[in-house]
């Protein structure tokens, strides 16, 4: 495995490789299991597996957010390592956004504008979809993978893909849970032992959700109900539970097709995410 700094070394390592298929997983460090899963498809599918790690500080929108991001890249390169990456680009800031960068790709509508977009600021999803468009372009890959888990994020890169003609296919991995069905975020190790079972509810209500879709009930509002009630008894008050077009991110009102659901609540003082589709396959 190597380790490069600059999109120069990064473009000189790749270049004897393109004969064969090229991932590309981006992550802002701070791995765990989660990320692993992803790393694990990469390697099953593609010939070369670059790992981006860079804490992006276009997508923070307290500064004080960016400062308190884990930043443990010793651990990240030894379990990249482990997982078969060949290449880790791991570039300073100043590389990614050099003197004079006045340039943001930036996704409007409801994809962009709603629930995580309206919760962390407008500039959270531009600074997504800039640091995207960049690392894309600095790799060039065949593959990109992302996670199911930040299902809003997955739709922003879907829309700005297409949208501006980026040649590359990207893959999205199912949200990877612990045992007990929590999904797997950084975040967790923050939850205390009891907040940590109070958590379990958003789980619980996205899958008591899915068997009432499952029984019959097709109406967003009556889940939406179920959702809340299942939540409340753990003490949860959700930002959101929303029912939407998992790729234009519109309002859906009845389960008629696929249809995201997306729970954002805070547990203590740790905000939590999670989703599933509704009525998919
Ligand atoms: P980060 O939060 O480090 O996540 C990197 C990738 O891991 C994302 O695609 C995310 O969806 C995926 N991931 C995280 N937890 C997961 C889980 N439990 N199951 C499956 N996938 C999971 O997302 C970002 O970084 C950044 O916004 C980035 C795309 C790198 C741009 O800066």
């Amino acid at each position: 495995m190597i380790v490069v700094r600059t999109v120069a070394d990064l473009r000189a390592a790749l270049r004897e490789r393109r004969g064969g298929s090229i991932a590309l997983v981006p992550t802002m460090g701070a791995l765990h299991e989660g990320h692993a899963t992803l790393l694990r498809a990469a390697r099953r599918t593609d010939d070369t597996v670059v790992m981006t790690i860079f804490v992006n500080p276009a997508q923070f929108n307290e500064k004080s957010d960016l400062a308190a991001y884990p930043r443990t890249e010793e651990a990240d390169l030894a379990l990249a390592d482990s997982e078969g990456v060949d290449v880790v680009f791991a570039p300073d800031v100043s590389e990614v956004y050099p003197e004079g960068f006045a340039t943001t790709v930036s996704v409007s509508g409801p994809i962009a504008e709603t629930l995580e977009g309206a919760e962390r600021g407008r500039a959270h999803f531009d600074g997504v979809a800039t640091v995207v468009t960049k690392l894309l372009l600095a790799a060039l890959p065949d593959h990109a993978y992302f996670g199911a888990k930040d299902a809003q994020q997955v739709a922003v890169i879907r829309r700005f893909v297409a949208d501006l003609g980026i040649p590359v296919d990207l893959v999205i991995c199912p949200t990877s849970r612990d045992a007990d069905g929590l999904a797997r975020s950084s975040r967790n190790t923050r939850l205390s032992p009891d907040e940590r079972a109070r958590a379990l509810a958003i789980p619980h209500a996205l899958q008591e959700v899915t068997d009432a879709v499952a029984a019959g009930t097709a109406d967003t509002d009556a889940l939406r109900s179920r959702a809340l009630k299942t939540l409340g008894a753990a003490g949860i008050r959700p930002e959101y539970v929303a029912f939407v077009d998992p790729i234009t991110f519109a309002p859906a009102a009845v389960v008629d097709e696929p249809v995201l659901v997306a729970i954002a609540a805070r547990v203590g003082s740790t905000r939590l995410i999670d989703n599933t589709v509704l009525g998919g396959a």
